[in-house]
């Protein structure tokens, strides 16, 4: 079996980690390994003639026992690792004497090409947000891309959008090989081949939104990483006695700002999940801030999620909650907002651990699929590796935010987890 995986959507730390774990355990068990370079743009830019006569892409892949890196696997490492030309604009990225990139998106790679990956931040694949893959032609092209590769199984790691796009994929496929076939690009024999597709998500993403899973690829390297900030942040509040409006990311999901605030002792939290129950926020907010600083507190820190609401559904800012200390409380206020640092850098021991074994349960799932069987995501449940049908969980996710939307937040807790209570 040919199994390529490509990261799609935001980048989390730990997604080297999943294609390291994919490419190693695919080889392990005997498949070909493959990676698609920029997410689903790379499928749909697939690989030119041209870069194919030039790409020794049959040659012998690096088996476990040949410790050494031999020239042609380490060149294409070195391009994948640092490549720093712009890929989608088709720069090559490539260095001299390297086995070049150039044109060429789905690339066959080794035991060694991986080879340290589950240490590193971001994702050396690429990643982005396709919009050709959202239109049927650009799924079209896809599907002819990968037929032509030979490739037919597909490891898909992003956030929920990007396994909605593999779902559709995958539901497609019939139709998309039935089209190719008509239009004369690929061969009967090809159709039949290719006649079914196998296709697993793994859920990577900072935000920790998905439903159906306890805890997504990148989320606690974030948290981490905002947690540090707020004891950095605690010292120079502690010192100045200010107040501190610290803004998080996690789009329409609390799940970062809630535990950053539990783990680095905030005064107060806005999440949208659970909008401030009193109809002014202001003046509840002061309230609990004014009783912190009776008792002694030194220095004030409010958490503020990106997606965070007030009752009536209106955003809450981190520039307002700053005025509202300021104007009432006299405090003296700053906002710190530590965007895209909470998703690079290094992944921490649980965002190697987890993509490590969710990619083994990948290849596993792929290997064990049939026609018939549905498209798996791969989660965590209370420690235990899970597979739970994709659209299922892409769903559930959706009626997580129709349910905020129509202010009914325990509906939405119980969506995102079936076991909450109050
Ligand atoms: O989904 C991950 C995430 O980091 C969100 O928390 C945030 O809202 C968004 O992506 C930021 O996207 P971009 O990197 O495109 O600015």
């Amino acid at each position: 079996m040919k199994i390529a995986v490509l990261t799609s959507g935001g980048d989390s730390a730990g997604m080297n980690a999943v294609v390291r774990a994919v490419v190693k355990v695919a080889i392990l068990k005997g498949c070909e390994a493959w990676v698609v370079r920029e997410g689903y743009e790379g499928l749909v830019r697939g690989n030119t003639e041209a870069s194919s006569e030039q790409f020794i892409d049959d040659e012998p892949v690096n088996l476990p026992d040949n410790a050494s890196t031999d020239g042609s696997s380490f060149n294409l490492i070195h391009n994948l690792r640092f490549g720093d030309g712009d890929l989608l604009k088709d720069g090559t990225g490539d260095h001299p004497g390297t086995r070049s990139l150039k044109g060429r998106y789905i690339v066959r790679v080794g035991f060694d090409d991986v080879r340290g990956w589950f240490a590193e931040g971001g994702t050396f694949i690429g990643t982005a947000r396709s919009k050709t893959f959202r239109t049927p032609e650009g799924r079209l092209q896809a599907a002819y891309n990968m037929v032509k590769e030979g490739i037919d199984a597909l490891v898909v790691c992003g956030g929920d959008g990007s396994l909605t796009g593999a779902d559709v994929f995958r539901a497609e496929w019939p139709k998309l090989i039935e089209s190719l076939q008509s239009e004369g690009r690929i061969t009967m024999e090809k159709a039949q081949l290719h006649a079914h597709l196998r296709i697993v998500g793994l859920v990577g993403s900072i935000d920790n939104d998905m439903s159906m899973t306890d805890l997504t690829i990148g989320a606690p390297t974030a948290l981490h990483r905002i947690c540090e900030a707020i004891d950095n942040i605690n010292s120079t509040a502690s010192s100045h006695s200010r107040a501190f409006v610290l803004e998080v990311m996690g789009r329409h999901c609390g799940w970062l700002a809630l535990l950053a605030g539990v783990s680095g002792g905030a005064d107060f939290i806005f999440i949208p999940e659970r909008p401030p129950t009193a109809e002014s926020w202001e003046d509840q907010m002061c309230e609990c801030i004014h009783r912190h600083r009776e008792v002694g507190k030194r220095k004030t820190i409010v958490i503020v999620a990106e997606g965070a609401i007030d009752r009536n559904l209106n955003p809450i800012k981190a520039d307002h909650v700053k005025d509202v200390l300021t104007e009432r409380l006299g405090l003296d206020t700053r906002v710190t907002t530590l965007g895209h640092t909470q998703r690079g850098g290094r992944p921490c021991a649980y965002d190697r651990i987890l993509p490590t074994l969710q990619g083994m349960e990948a290849v596993e799932t792929l290997l064990e699929a049939t026609p018939t069987s549905p498209s798996y995501m791969i989660g965590i449940r209370e420690n235990k590796i899970t597979r739970v049908p994709l659209m299922e969980a892409v769903e559930m996710t959706r009626a997580v935010s129709a349910a905020i939307e129509a202010k009914d937040f325990e509906k939405a807790m119980s969506y995102r987890d079936p076991e909450f209570k109050e």
